[in-house]
């Protein structure tokens, strides 16, 4: 026997806790197992009793006439067939109640095995879940709580496999001890049969197995990225993907099972060549007279009676192998620790007022180094604090220590002084709202994907973060308003209106600490403006920390933190910055250049051809350069070139329903347009004012108050 068979037996104890809770179905499950053996042994005996006694001429056995006295033959014969029809009777009765309380034990322990396994992988960290094929942690929920009851649920029948054995046995020495004796010679093979099945085609189970889990994870992935393999029209390529996957899988399992039954052939041809030496010798036995007929009869159905469980335990102990690998999997993952857990003297986090401080901060992912360097800095409560930098410096890693997501290798997170370590996560995690890069919903109507932002809400309650949201106008216009059952992942919102929808559950939610980790980079830049409404509105009186990829939106922060390869580079408000000529006055001014280029080009693309303009990119340009010029002037000089043609391409573009051949002011504009100050006119200045909301803020950001800009 090999070693590798037994090892993972002490897992099996690990099981008996969750017996506990049915303490009572396992006891009458024991009691029918323990009725069943009695039952199985006694089975034989009205047939022997019949071959012997009334249909041959054996007295009637003393025991037997001791309960129902001297009887004639026909009685004799009635008893026998009677009893042999009620103790089969009584064995269907019992299974029939016995499959009702296994199948009540069974359901209930896989639940709660499952229910272990999925509050288990909701403690465990999002790390842990970051670096795990979803695919895998699916499956392994899904099938291994059933693994685990299997195997539970198992073991009664072996014993009761291996009870009846010994009663038999101790039966069948007293009729014939030479044939109980021969009876016994297939046990050995049995037993070394097991050995072998475990060393030969355990490890093969589980390599099948797994390549069985890998076609499922592919799956699992296409169903989740249909959009991308659409997208790409790559469905031939997953469909290969997952069929060489699947195939190999197949193969596999094919060779597997080939192998088992070939095991059980073998088996089987032991367990026939046994029933035949006892029927040969047992034969042998009754012309000698050593034996009756029925002795005989009862012998070859003990024989049958235990060889068939004995086939079954080389295959059940073989399959519950099986399982106790499986098992083992989902131990692992059960003893897989959270990174992340509550301190023993950790305390809840009450509302707090939202101070922040990074205290000498390092922090790497496992496998990478210096993720996070020697951050430190602090915030008052409810300062809107920006967080700038190229992507992958770590800024979405900085703002994820402070709802520990991640724990900093040294130095410490504090809230309103109090390290987050010594908080209890899920209050911390109650007092921080998250609005995320891509919007995440639940499927389930748009109400309840607003109200997980505080379970309890009722409904006037979601309607007003939907309005504060900027999300009321949308949803009320949708068939079913509120009631808006979305598919998986919300599919049928464009991304601004669920990026809404989460911005209403942050506004439910209401905690004095708010993350924006790019909450519009996925955005147009129309509904861009709608939803930085909102969050303005949101911040406010807020501690709130924005990660913003368009440097536009950030420029009124109390502090803007810049990040460049997981260190702090430079610190300050926008003005200061600019000032630095650092970092962030690279990243801005390649920021203007690009916002520039990508306006002006929306403008060429636009323009209607009037008079004075060619209605070509030339002819455009020409005249934003004439605007830009007049603007210049306007502004006496004090405002960047770079500044002053975006202010002209935005003021041309947002005048160009004007300049339409067709439009009886046509002509008027464009001579205002070139005109010193543009801004003097009041058809312009009135009629745009979404442009000198940008031109002021522009005005103001290069140090100019807003009344030179446009005086
Ligand atoms: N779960 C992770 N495991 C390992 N490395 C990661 C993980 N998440 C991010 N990183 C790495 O950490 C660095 C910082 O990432 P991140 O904070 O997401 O940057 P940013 O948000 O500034 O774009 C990157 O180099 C990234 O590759
Ligand atoms: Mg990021």
């Amino acid at each position: 026997m090999t070693k590798g068979a037994w090892a993972y037996w002490p897992l099996i104890p690990r099981l008996f806790p969750y017996l506990k809770p049915y303490r009572g179905l396992v006891v009458v499950s024991l009691l029918l197992s323990a009725f069943a053996v009695v039952i199985g042994v006694l089975e034989p005996w009205p047939l022997a009793f019949m071959v012997d006694t009334v249909l041959g001429n054996h007295p009637v056995p003393d025991v037997i006439r001791h309960v129902i006295g001297p009887r004639d033959r026909a009685t004799l014969l009635v008893l026998a067939a009677l009893s042999g029809l009620v103790l089969v009777a009584s064995r269907n009765l019992m299974t029939v109640v016995h499959e009702y309380v296994n199948t009540r034990l069974h359901q209930w322990i896989v639940l709660d095995f499952r229910s272990d396994l999925f509050q288990h992988a909701e403690r465990l960290s999002v790390s842990y879940h970051d670096s795990k094929p979803t695919g895998q942690l699916m499956s392994q929920m899904n099938w291994l709580p059933d693994y685990a009851g299997g195997l539970l649920l198992g073991i009664p029948p072996l014993v009761q496999s291996l009870v009846t054995l010994v009663a038999m046995f101790v039966i069948a020495i007293n009729l014939d001890p030479i044939l109980a004796l021969l009876a016994l010679t297939v046990v050995p093979v049995m037993y070394y049969s097991v050995g072998i099945y475990a060393a030969r085609i355990v490890p093969r189970i589980q390599k099948v197995r797994g390549l069985e889990w890998q076609t499922l994870s592919i799956v699992f992935e296409a169903m989740a990225m249909m959009r991308v393999i659409a997208a790409f029209a790559r469905e031939r390529y997953e469909f290969r993907r997952f069929r060489t996957q699947g195939e190999t899988a197949a193969k596999a399992r094919v060779g597997l099972t080939v192998r088992q039954t070939l095991f059980s052939l073998v088996v089987n041809t032991w367990t026939a060549a046994g029933t035949a030496l006892v029927l040969g010798v047992g034969a042998l036995h009754v012309l000698h007279g050593q034996l009756t007929v029925g002795e005989l009869l009862v012998f070859l159905s003990y024989i049958a009676a235990v060889y068939t469980p004995l086939e079954t335990i080389s295959s059940s102990i073989g399959s519950m192998q099986q399982q106790l690998v499986n098992l083992q999997g989902a131990f692992m993952l059960l003893d897989a620790e959270p990174e992340i857990v509550d301190a023993p003297d950790a305390v809840n986090l009450e509302r707090p007022q939202g101070a922040v401080a990074f205290d000498h901060v390092y922090f790497h992912y496992k496998g990478r180094s210096g993720t996070l360097r020697d951050i430190s800095f602090a915030v008052q409560p409810g300062q809107r604090v920006a967080i700038v930098g190229p992507t992958g410096a770590g800024k979405t890693t900085l703002v994820s220590l402070i709802k520990r997501f991640h724990e900093a290798k040294t130095g410490s997170v504090l809230i309103d002084g109090i390290d987050v370590r010594k908080l209890k996560i899920a209050s911390l995690r109650e007092q921080v709202s998250v609005v995320l890069q891509t919007p995440e919903l639940f499927s389930g109507s748009i109400a309840d994907n607003i109200r997980y932002g505080r379970l309890d809400a009722n409904e006037a309650e979601v309607i007003d973060a939907a309005k504060s949201a900027n999300a009321h106008d949308f949803i009320e216009r949708l068939p079913n308003g509120y009631k808006t059952e979305l598919g998986e992942g919300g599919a049928q919102l464009s991304v601004g209106e669920r990026q809404r929808i989460c911005v209403a559950r942050a506004f439910l939610k209401d905690s004095p600490i708010l993350i924006l980790d790019e909450p519009t980079s996925s955005i147009d830049s129309k509904t861009e403006t709608v939803i930085l409404d909102a969050l303005d509105r949101l911040s406010l009186q807020r501690t709130t920390f924005v990660i913003a990829h368009r440097l536009s939106t950030i420029r009124h922060a109390d502090l803007i933190l810049v990040v460049d390869q997981g260190q702090l580079v430079e610190r300050g408000t926008h003005e200061e910055l600019l000032g630095n000529n650092g970092l962030y006055r690279q990243l801005h001014d390649v920021q203007m250049g690009v916002d520039l280029i990508e306006r002006l080009s929306r403008r060429v693309i636009a323009i209607d051809p009037v008079d004075g303009i060619e209605g070509d990119a030339d002819g455009s340009r020409a005249l934003i350069a004439q605007v830009q010029r007049s603007l210049a002037a306007a502004l006496k000089g004090t405002v960047s070139q770079e500044a002053l043609a975006h202010a002209a391409a935005l003021l041309v573009q947002s005048v160009e329903p004007m300049l339409a051949k067709d439009s009886p002011n046509a002509r008027k504009i464009l001579r205002a347009l070139r005109s010193k100050n543009p801004l003097a006119d009041p058809s312009i200045a009135g009629a745009f004012s979404d442009a000198l909301v940008e031109l002021r803020d522009l005005a103001e950001d290069l140090g100019l108050g807003a009344k030179e800009a446009y005086a």
